[in-house]
């Protein structure tokens, strides 16, 4: 490593974040790149069978096999756990995949599990379908309701688990006063951040153990590559690494150093994402077809003071119900419009629009999607880096289509 590049390294941990997201974790090779380098390759040879011996026995640090480690996931995660204040972070093939990660390295059969409702269709499902299966008992709390986690948590808990906001409904989970109440019991508490990214909120500082990301959605930003990832204390990710490298849902060296570009522009994009989703949703409020509009940074929403003193900005996704309470309304606008595109994935540039109850909630049983708040006449929005002035035109074109 060159003189120059050992004393950035100590400069950049007193940057601030948007200097950590384009510089941090890159270690620069022999050939003195400026741009990070992509490591295409399954594995890795030595010199001799001595230190080959030592990097598969005594962990020397030198890379092994992709599916352990590469030096491009490397520096992606070194980038994220900057970013986000951890000590360490693992990356994963999606985010699902960090989920599974999580909860296989950290519970076990008889142990309890307390869950936010307001999460993502697929997270449920992993919970209810595969680990209820395997002897964890799952008890739903409602995101907003303190008194329901309190309850919640004063049986003993393995693992407490949120998303904040929650998907789709938008709805905030009060992150220091659950972390409290997770410390007094043991509990390890666990937050799905892909909503704001650590540019708009930290977990981590307000009490959380472990953040996950789908790195899917804001962290790439382009709406290219699947990948995921946990954060948290060295001791809390051993287990997770320990499961990632047994299972296999490794982060791919390429999906890595596209992660890498998107983490260079992430503060524009995120404070770009979260005024033009402002101006949309408070348009959004004055349309006579509109009942409700559920957006982080409106002024209006009911948990406004809350979000104001644990994020620094509403984010990219909002959802809004329609005054005609039907499946086919909801159909009928989406199909109205054409700038926005008609995909369930979120944190593009490009604005994507989707009915949640019959595409990312739609494998849900009917009294799970209530309990979630997912009705048929709600449709998401993630807003991306368009116009505004475009996007309006095309919700436009939806409540013409409404008649
Ligand atoms: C909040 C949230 N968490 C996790 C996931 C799962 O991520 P992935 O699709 O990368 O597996 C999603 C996917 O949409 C999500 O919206």
């Amino acid at each position: 490593m060159m003189d120059r590049d050992r004393r950035l390294k100590d400069l950049l941990a007193t940057c601030q974040l948007e200097t950590q997201a384009i510089r941090t974790g890159s270690e620069r090779t022999a050939e003195r790149e400026h741009s990070d380098p992509l490591f295409l390759t399954s594995s890795f040879v030595f010199p001799d069978a001595q230190t080959m011996a030592d990097a598969f026995i005594n962990d020397n640090g030198l890379s092994i096999y992709a599916r352990v480690d590469n030096p491009t996931v490397d520096t992606f995660c070194r980038r994220l756990a900057a970013l986000e204040g951890a000590e360490a972070c693992e990356a994963t093939a999606s985010g699902m995949g960090a989920i599974l990660a999580t909860l296989m390295a950290h519970c076990a059969a008889g142990d309890r599990v307390v869950m936010s409702t307001g999460v993502f269709g697929a997270t449920l499902t992993l919970l209810k379908k595969f680990f209820v299966k395997y002897g964890i008992e799952l008890e739903l709390v409602p995101t907003t309701d303190l008194d329901a986690w309190r309850a919640a948590l004063s049986k003993p808990t393995k693992l407490a688990y949120c998303e904040t906001p929650s998907n789709p409904t938008i709805e905030v989970v009060d992150l220091a006063a659950v972390s409290d109440l997770c410390r007094a019991q043991g509990t390890l508490f666990v937050v799905d951040n892909c909503f704001m990214t650590p540019v708009l909120q930290k977990p981590l500082a307000l009490g959380a153990d472990l953040v996950i990301h789908s790195a899917t959605k804001h962290l790439d930003g382009q709406g290219r590559v699947l990948g995921g990832a946990v954060l948290g204390s060295k001791a809390l990710i051993e287990p997770v690494t320990a499961f990632i490298r047994s299972a296999g849902v490794t982060m791919s060296a390429f999906n890595a150093w596209v992660f890498l570009k998107g983490l260079e522009t992430l503060e524009l994009r995120m404070k770009a994402h979260s005024e033009k989703a402002l101006q949309l949703a408070q348009w959004l409020q004055s349309q006579p077809a509109v009942s409700k509009v559920n957006y982080a940074g409106l002024p209006t929403h009911p948990q406004a003071e809350l979000i104001a003193r644990q994020s620094t900005g509403g984010g990219g996704v909002l959802s809004f119900t329609l005054k005609k309470a039907t499946k086919e309304a909801a159909w009928a606008f989406l199909d109205g419009t054409c700038l926005m595109s008609l995909t369930a994935n979120l944190g593009d540039v490009r604005t994507t629009v989707c009915h949640p109850a019959t595409t990312t909630h739609g494998r849900l049983d009917q009294p799970d999607r209530d309990l979630m708040g997912v009705s048929d006449h709600l449709i998401r929005i993630a807003v991306g880096l368009e116009a505004v002035e475009d996007l309006i035109a095309d919700c436009q074109r939806g409540f013409t289509a409404l008649g």
